[in-house]
């Protein structure tokens, strides 16, 4: 069980990779719908990673992946496959972009609502992202996995959302999905120590209903066993000194810096 710390120089390129990520999120928002298709989000997204960005679609043929992006519908919890099922009234859609640029990885997700969402679809996704910005406040040199799990998770009970435990966040860099796993449940000062230079990802996945899960027979989509709604939000995030430094902030947020 071991964390790669990243150098001066490599927190650079995770710098440039994650910018390029969230600029993907910012991208598509406007064409994110009623009526659109996932593949043709899809479409426009690779297009804008390999022509604008110069950059490579990391869930491309990844384990298999047919896809440059991942788009998870309502029930989908993650690993959706764009389709051409168009997107309707009502939905709610994660969309998880990955780069690789110059041979780093940046990964974010964030969810969208397509026009008048029901109330508890609408909190369900307003929760899910304060339950990842809880999670992040946590990470600093000596906190450990277990103090970000326990944040999510007694956050997510308080609202009486399950959290997935089948899927979790993870280190980044040279490698997509490499050491530690990030579960988004646990205790308080157990699991890994922080330490400056680490690179990771937090990505919960917050259910209204039972938090267990169901793989289906395309070998990618991810569902929750009762057909209940899920949303997920993610950063790729680093240790620094002091805190924390988010590299897929978007400009809505707080930790967004100008280039
Ligand atoms: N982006 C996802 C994550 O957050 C992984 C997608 S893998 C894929 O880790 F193959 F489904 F694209
Ligand atoms: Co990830
Ligand atoms: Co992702």
């Amino acid at each position: 069980m071991a964390a790669t710390i990243k150098t001066a120089d490599e927190l650079e390129k995770m710098r440039i990779a994650g910018r390029l990520a969230a600029d993907v999120l910012e991208m598509i928002a406007p064409h994110v719908v009623k009526g659109v298709t996932t593949d043709e989000l899809d479409r426009i997204c690779h297009e804008y990673m390999v022509n604008v960005q110069q950059a490579i679609p990391a869930p491309l043929n990844y384990h298999g992946f047919p896809k440059s992006i991942c788009t998870s519908i309502n029930n989908v919890i993650c690993h959706g496959i764009p389709s051409n099922k168009k997107l309707k009234d009502g939905d709610i859609i994660n969309i998880d972009i990955t780069v690789i640029k110059d041979g780093y990885h940046g990964d974010t997700s964030k969810m969208f609502t397509i026009g008048k969402t029901p109330i508890r679809a609408e909190r369900l996704c307003k929760l899910t992202q304060e339950a990842l910005y809880l999670g992040m406040e946590q990470v600093k040199p000596g906190a450990t996995l277990g103090d970000i799990g326990h944040a999510i998770e007694s956050f997510a009970n308080k609202y009486n959302l399950s959290v997935v435990r089948e899927y979790c966040g993870h280190g980044i860099g040279k490698v997509f999905h490499e050491e530690p796993q990030v579960v988004h449940y646990g205790h308080q000062g157990t699991g890994m120590k922080l330490t400056e230079g680490m690179c990771f990802t937090i990505e919960p996945m917050l259910n209204l209903g039972k938090r267990h899960s169901k793989l289906l027979q395309d070998g990618w989509t991810v569902v929750t066993k009762d057909r209940s709604l899920s949303a997920q939000w993610e950063h790729t995030l680093a240790v620094t000194a002091d805190g924390f430094e988010v590299f897929t902030a978007r400009s809505d947020e707080p930790w967004f810096k100008q280039a």
